[in-house]
Parts: structure tokens; C-alpha cells; sequence
């Protein structure tokens, strides 16, 4: 059952319910009340005994024929003086009374009728009402065909409604699937919706959009590649001709000023150099998945790391030394060395980095006990050049690429990363890679 659907239902039903009432009312109006009209038919052959049978009797014999009738019969006929009838009954009835016409009464099940209007049939019988009981009304019987009927009308109105409302859920349903895949960073995901679906308009439109992101995406990206490339050269001439002038016999004064001068463009060359990275990285499709062992993966990524301030320990835990991992090697040691960097520079006395196995592929976690990261920007800091305003943050340098190359890297074998708390107190990164 689809939402739609299901949403449909109520408003069905509501409004079937209020066409069954709308239909009563109009009927009342125009025709009477159904219920009573349909009391009256149900009462018809008792009022029909009265009047052809017991009332055709000559004049003083009327006592003797109601007496034999209500020795057969299944309802019960009371004669009650005309007072005691008068007070049960409303002011339109007593004036149907009194003019010695049937009354019935649907809910009392039973009906009322003065025995005549002169006194002839017997002594004060003008004075005497005949009031029949347990008459065969049922006035449930007729609501209940009459709910019957419109649940019926109801149900068949449902199924047409399913089928049509099952081809635009299935259809939503993939232009969803469409926005999610592109959402995912699958930028070359579009919806072919059949021209004849009432949601195609829909579909054009967000080909369009995903169109005109993804040639945003990459002329940015291009630029970014570009830039960064030219860079280089005039960074390189610069480095030069500072090495030139400082072998050149400058003032001791002036020589400060060029290590300051160096410092920077150092600076600036890692920054061009992590760029260029990073945009390598974008522009690469193609994995080199391969099997590797777990524990060589974890030797490499220890080794290759700067030295360690003096205070911080860093132990690995390794689920077992057999496990084999999947991926592209060389991207997933990169991928880990950033979060292990990032630890280093923000572990007060301990690093653990453990892999293990996970449901479907395997996990590598990197935890520190450090300041961690704030919830509100878990997600933010993997956006490329973004850095938390922290003292410690301001002291450790970097350009808040690390992470979006994490992350990159991690979309490339269709994982995931996260980041919390640790149970040792800062932050918890952990990268899962399906198999
Ligand atoms: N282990 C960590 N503990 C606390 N904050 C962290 C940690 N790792 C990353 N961050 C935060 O995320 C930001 C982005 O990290 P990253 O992309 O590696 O850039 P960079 O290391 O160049 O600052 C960092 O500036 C820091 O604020
Ligand atoms: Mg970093």
C-alpha cells in the first residue's frame, strides 16, 4: 500500500459518510422522513387489519372482532382513554389524533388511533384511543441496507483509486530515488519518466537542475584545478629569487623579514599542493580495488606518520590479525592518515585506532581524547577549507582540507563517515567501507 493511497482512504470515506447524510437530508425535505416512510410500510398490515377487518364490523359487534384479533395476533392492542394517549403524544400528532387518523409512533414501535370520533361503536368509545404495541418496526433494518449500500459504493470507488494511485507513487518513488542518488554525489544520476506520466514535467525539471549542478560542480572544480596549477610556477620563482637574495649579503634586519617571506610561501605551497590533491582526488573515477591484509594496512599508517608529541600514546586494535580488507589501498591509508594527523594534533595523551570487522564490510575507527568536535558541526568540518575557531584549532595550522578529502575518499568506495564523541572524551571518527 502506498502513501497516497492511504491518504485517500480517510477523505473517501468522510466524504461518502457526508453524501449518505447530505442524501437523507434532501430526501426528508422533499419526500419525508425515509425512516418513518419506511415505518409505515412495516406497520401497513396491522393498520390495514384494522381498517378493512375489525372497523367493517357492524356498529356494536367492533368490540367482539378486536377481541378475536388479539387472540391470534402477535401485537398487542390496548384500548387507553383518550387523555392518557393525548399526553404521549407531540402537538402534530394530537392534531392527527384528533382527527382520528393512524399516529405511529417509530421509536415506541407502535401506533395510535381513536376508536371512532362519535361514540357509535361503543359506549364513550369517542373517549378511547386503540394502542397497538409490538408492531414488526425496525427502523435499524432500513439504516443499516442504507450503510451497507454506500460502504459498498465506497469500496468500489477505492479500487480505481488504488490502481491510479499506485502508478504515481511508483513514479514519485523513482524521481525520489533520482534526487537521493544525486544527493549522494552520483552527479551523472537522472529520472527517465515515460513522456506520458503525469509527474514527466516534474521529471524534466529536476534533469535540468542536476544538469546545471553538475556542470557548476565541475567548471568549479576545473577552476580550483586550474588555479592551483598556475600557482605553482610563480610560487617557484618566488622561492628562487628569495634563496638568491638571501645568499646576496643582506642586513641582518632585512634577513628576518625574508625567513618570515619563506615561512609564508611555504605555507602557500602546501596549501596549493593539498588543492591539487584534493582536486585529483574529484577528478579520479576509477578505484584500484584490491584485497589487502588488516594489519599491514595498520603498520603502514603508523609508520608513515610524523613523530608523535612526547605525551601522546597511540595504540591499535585489531579485531584479528587475519582480516583481509577491500578497497583502493593507497586512498583508504590516505583517508586514515588524515584522521590520524588530525588526532595527533588534537589528543591530549591517547590515540586508539582500531579496524574492525562491520555488518557488511569493515570499519576503521580513529578516537582521541582531545576537545572532540562540537554536535552542531559534525557535519559542517567536512566541507572543504572549513576549520572550527578554536585556540586550538588557530594553533595547529592546516586549510580544513583533510577532512573533505576524507570524505571524498570514502564516497568513492560508496561508505560512509561519521563523527561523535569517544568513549576516551574527544572526538570519534569512523569510517565504514562496505565490501
Ligand atoms: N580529532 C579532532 N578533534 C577535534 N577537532 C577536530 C579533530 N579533527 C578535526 N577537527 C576539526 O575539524 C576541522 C577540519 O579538519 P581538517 O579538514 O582535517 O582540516 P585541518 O586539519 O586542516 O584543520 C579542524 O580544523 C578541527 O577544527
Ligand atoms: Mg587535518
Amino acid at each position: 500500500m502506498n502513501r497516497i493511497f492511504v491518504r485517500f482512504i480517510g477523505p473517501v470515506f468522510l466524504s461518502i459518510a457526508f453524501a449518505g447524510a447530505l442524501v437523507y437530508g434532501v430526501i426528508t425535505l422533499l419526500f419525508g422522513e425515509p425512516i418513518k416512510e419506511n415505518a409505515a410500510r412495516q406497520a401497513a398490515p396491522q393498520i390495514f387489519l384494522l381498517e378493512q377487518y375489525i372497523d367493517k364490523a357492524p356498529g356494536d359487534e367492533w368490540l367482539q372482532r378486536l377481541n378475536k384479533v388479539r387472540e391470534v395476533s402477535q401485537v398487542k392492542f390496548d384500548l387507553i382513554p383518550l387523555r392518557t394517549a393525548l399526553l404521549q403524544l407531540d402537538d402534530k400528532q394530537r392534531a392527527i389524533l384528533m382527527d382520528g387518523a393512524v399516529v405511529i409512533d417509530v421509536p415506541g414501535r407502535a401506533f395510535y388511533r381513536r376508536v371512532d370520533l362519535t361514540g357509535y361503536r361503543y359506549v364513550d368509545s369517542e373517549n378511547d384511543v386503540l394502542y397497538a404495541q409490538d408492531l414488526p418496526i425496525d427502523r435499524w433494518q432500513f439504516l443499516k441496507i442504507e450503510m451497507l449500500r454506500y460502504v459498498l459504493v465506497a469500496l468500489v470507488l477505492l479500487v480505481p483509486l488504488a490502481f491510479w494511485s499506485r502508478t504515481h507513487w511508483r513514479e514519485v518513488q523513482a524521481l525520489a530515488r533520482v534526487t537521493e542518488k544525486f544527493g549522494d554525489g552520483e552527479l551523472a544520476a537522472r529520472a527517465n519518466t515515460p513522456s506520458s506520466s503525469s509527474v514527466f514535467p516534474l521529471s524534466v525539471q529536476i534533469n535540468q537542475m542536476a544538469e546545471r549542478i553538475s556542470q557548476l560542480l565541475t567548471s568549479q572544480k576545473q577552476l580550483l584545478h586550474a588555479v592551483s596549477h598556475e600557482l605553482r610556477t610563480p610560487i617557484a620563482r618566488l622561492e628562487f629569487a628569495l634563496e638568491i637574495l638571501q645568499d646576496s649579503g643582506v642586513e641582518p634586519k632585512n634577513r628576518q623579514r625574508i625567513d618570515a617571506m619563506r615561512g609564508d610561501l611555504y605555507e602557500l605551497n602546501s596549501l596549493v599542493s593539498e588543492l591539487l590533491n584534493l582536486a585529483k582526488m574529484e577528478q579520479q573515477h576509477e578505484l584500484q580495488l584490491q584485497s589487502f591484509s588488516a594489519q599491514m594496512f595498520v603498520q603502514n599508517c603508523v609508520d608513515s606518520l610524523p613523530p608523535m608529541r612526547s605525551e601522546v600514546q597511540l595504540a591499535t586494535v585489531l579485531d584479528s590479525s587475519a582480516m583481509s580488507l577491500i578497497g583502493d589501498q593507497r586512498l583508504v591509508t590516505r583517508a586514515t592518515q588524515n584522521l590520524l594527523k588530525n588526532a595527533m594534533k588534537y589528543a591530549a595523551t591517547q590515540i586508539i585506532f582500531s579496524v574492525n570487522e562491520s555488518k557488511n564490510g569493515y570499519v576503521i575507527t580513529v578516537e582521541d581524547d582531545g576537545i572532540g568536535v562540537p554536535e552542531e558541526e559534525r557535519e559542517k568540518i567536512f566541507e572543504a577549507f572549513h576549520r572550527l575557531d578554536r585556540s586550538r584549532d588557530r594553533n595547529t595550522g592546516g586549510f580544513g582540507l583533510g577532512l573533505s578529502i576524507v570524505r571524498q575518499i570514502v564516497q568513492m568506495h560508496h561508505g560512509s563517515v561519521e563523527v561523535d564523541t569517544a568513549t576516551i572524551g574527544g572526538a570519534r571518527f569512523r569510517l565504514y567501507f562496505p565490501h
